[in-house]
């Protein structure tokens, strides 16, 4: 079950640096990447991701200049780590994966239903040389039926942390916190 997710809380899917899965859609395709490289800047639900004309995804953002940026579940890993090791050139990846595409609402490129959360997003800007593009979240659906929540991290050298103790001290915090 897909339950809509407040756009003022996008932030918070993206500040602790989970492995996120990018999906993309140029009409007649329809294409997953796994990306670790992420960043959330403000409260607001704008973030970047570093990628560049590597990736068969990277042609089609840029023409569509939409995407959907899925966070998957600590079960998901071999999934999301196969995901990143072939090419939607010659792959479908949604059935190698078996994975399902759902319908966004805002975006063409289809939500994975089998992750916690889907941001629906538009490209807002490139900064080229560094590989940074900034989205815009426009739309977010929580799965709330998935048992596992924990998400993943990478390292980078191949080795992955499920998250871990959650420590609260949003109390500390409140004033500088858009919400508690
Ligand atoms: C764990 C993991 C993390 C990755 N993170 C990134 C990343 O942050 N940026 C990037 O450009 N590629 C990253 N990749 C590589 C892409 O996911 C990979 O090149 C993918 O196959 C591209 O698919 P496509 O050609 O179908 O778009 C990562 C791969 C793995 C396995």
């Amino acid at each position: 079950m897909l339950k809509e997710y407040p756009l003022q809380k996008v932030f918070t899917l993206l500040e602790p640096g989970p492995v996120l899965l990018v999906t993309t859609a140029d009409g007649r395709k329809k294409n997953i990447m796994t990306i670790s490289w992420s960043f959330a800047m403000s409260f607001s639900p704008v973030f970047g991701i570093v990628t560049g004309p590597w990736n068969h995804s990277f042609e089609t953002l840029m023409k569509t200049r939409q995407c959907t940026v899925a966070v998957p579940g600590a079960d998901l890993l071999e999934k999301v780590v196969g995901i990143g090791m072939c090419s939607g050139t010659d792959t479908d990846k949604f059935k190698k994966f078996t994975l399902s595409a759902k319908k966004a609402k805002e975006v063409s490129s289809p939500l994975i239903g089998e992750c916690l959360f889907n941001m629906e997003c538009k490209l807002e800007d490139y900064v080229e040389e560094h590989g940074i593009l900034i989205l815009s979240c426009v739309r977010a659906w929580e799965n709330t039926t998935r048992t596992e929540r924990r998400t993943l991290h990478a390292v980078g050298d191949g080795t992955f942390v499920a998250d871990g103790e959650k420590f609260d001290l949003h109390e500390k915090m409140s004033e500088k916190l858009p919400f508690s």
